[in-house]
């Protein structure tokens, strides 16, 4: 096991960036006159390419790029090695692929000698007890599959993990504060769930303690979405915003 880094923890929301096209992300970002942090994903970095990651940091803004690495150690060491040439401030990959695949992404970091975040997608927030003994024939309890995959993810090297807020309780339980978190699955009070199964509203979120939510859909989406990503920021960070 490597030894143990101090981690960047900090708190904050993440907008993501789901559009189907750079100019619909970079209007969006105009929005603003100061920087916030975005999440892009596969939706628009297939589209755009390199391209948007640079137009995004040039205009201040930090980057959660969040392609949910899952292949063989090798191939995920490479495919990460030439992401880092982008400088992005948190990467994901699955956890799915293992401990070897994980230490490989680790010591793909490690060999750039980048600080980006690395972390673990747990189980998707789309995902349902159901879902994982119907369709994936796992047959753990949710909350504790959540905790060995970030239990194994962290030994391997992650620095945290995507989860719902839902199991946030449980993991620092069983894995202490020594963990950064992202939780997907966000939705204010009576707003649709769309595919997301295990939600919770950003206030709860703030209470158990996430240090990064992911919105999407609910600010994209809102009437004023500058003003649904202030007052959902704020229900999140509490005294913080
Ligand atoms: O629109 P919505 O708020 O549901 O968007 C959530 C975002 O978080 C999406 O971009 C999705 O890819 C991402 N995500 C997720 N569940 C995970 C990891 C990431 O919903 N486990």
């Amino acid at each position: 096991m490597q030894e143990r880094r101090p981690l960047a923890k900090d708190r904050d929301l993440i907008v993501a960036l789901d559009y189907a096209s750079g100019k619909e992300a970079l209007a969006f970002l105009d929005l603003f006159d100061q920087g916030i942090f975005v999440k892009v994903g596969m939706e628009l970095f297939y589209k755009e390419g390199p391209a948007i990651l640079k137009a995004i940091k040039d205009r201040g803004h930090r980057i959660f790029l969040d392609l949910k690495l899952h292949d063989i150690p090798n191939t995920v060491a490479g495919g990460l090695g030439s992401l880092l040439d982008w400088d992005v401030d948190i990467l994901t990959i699955h956890c799915l692929g293992g401990r070897k695949m994980i230490a490989a992404a680790r010591g793909a970091l490690e060999a750039a000698g980048k600080t980006s975040l690395l972390m673990g997608v747990s189980v998707l927030t789309s995902l349902s007890q159901e879902d994982l003994k119907e369709d994936l024939l796992i047959q753990g309890d949710l909350e504790e599959v959540v905790g060995h995959y970030a239990r194994i993810g962290r030994e391997a090297g992650l620095d945290g993990v995507i989860c719902s807020a839902k199991e946030l309780a449980f993991l620092r339980e069983k894995l202490g504060e020594d963990l950064v978190t992202i939780c997907p699955g966000i939705r204010p009070k009576g707003a649709s769930l769309g595919d997301q199964t295990r939600v919770v509203t950003p206030e709860e979120a703030g209470r158990l303690g996430a240090d990064y939510i992911v919105v999407g859909r609910p600010i994209r989406q809102a009437k004023d979405p500058k003003q649904a990503y202030e007052e959902m920021r704020k229900a999140f960070l509490g005294g913080q915003a």
